[in-house]
């Protein structure tokens, strides 16, 4: 299920959730939660509360981020937009597509944040200057 549009075409998901008695449950499938194949996962935990994690944008990469514990803002930036996301519920992911900046700040104590990836970790997809990556976006119109 697919909410409200954000900068790139980002997106919130909601993912199933089933509760019952011992507790809740939420699970993710390729393609039909997320439009991928993940292909990675990886996850920040024991994240300072002044930190900021992100500071990038990708070529290529698609991903999909989850607070599975705690709380944490994300500001989306995709050169024309810009919107700041939190995230504080395991069962809503942020879909960030390819050529949105992302800064990840505000983490809650004991947050916890899992990244569903559609792609292996390959540091040439990545744009890590902001500068340039916003004259790329330019070139390219
Ligand atoms: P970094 O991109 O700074 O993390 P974040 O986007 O969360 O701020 O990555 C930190 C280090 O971890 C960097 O040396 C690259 C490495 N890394 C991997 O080796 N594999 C991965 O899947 C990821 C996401 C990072």
């Amino acid at each position: 299920m697919v909410f409200k549009m954000l900068p790139g075409g980002c997106q919130i998901i909601h993912f199933p959730k089933i509760s019952d008695a011992r507790g809740n449950l939420s699970f993710v499938e390729s393609h039909k939660h997320v439009p991928f194949d993940i292909k990675r996962v990886y996850y920040l935990y024991d994240v300072p509360a002044l930190a900021e994690r992100g500071g990038h944008a990708h070529k290529q990469l698609k991903q999909v981020i989850v607070s599975i514990a705690g709380s944490f803002n994300v500001h989306l930036d995709d050169g024309k937009q810009k919107a700041i996301v939190t995230l504080n519920k395991p069962w809503e992911g942020l879909l960030i597509t390819n050529r949105v900046w992302r800064e990840l700040s505000n983490f809650s104590g004991g947050s916890s944040c899992l990244v569903l990836a559609s792609d292996y970790y390959e540091e040439e997809d990545y744009y890590r200057d902001y500068d340039a990556f916003i004259q790329t976006l330019t070139a390219s119109v």
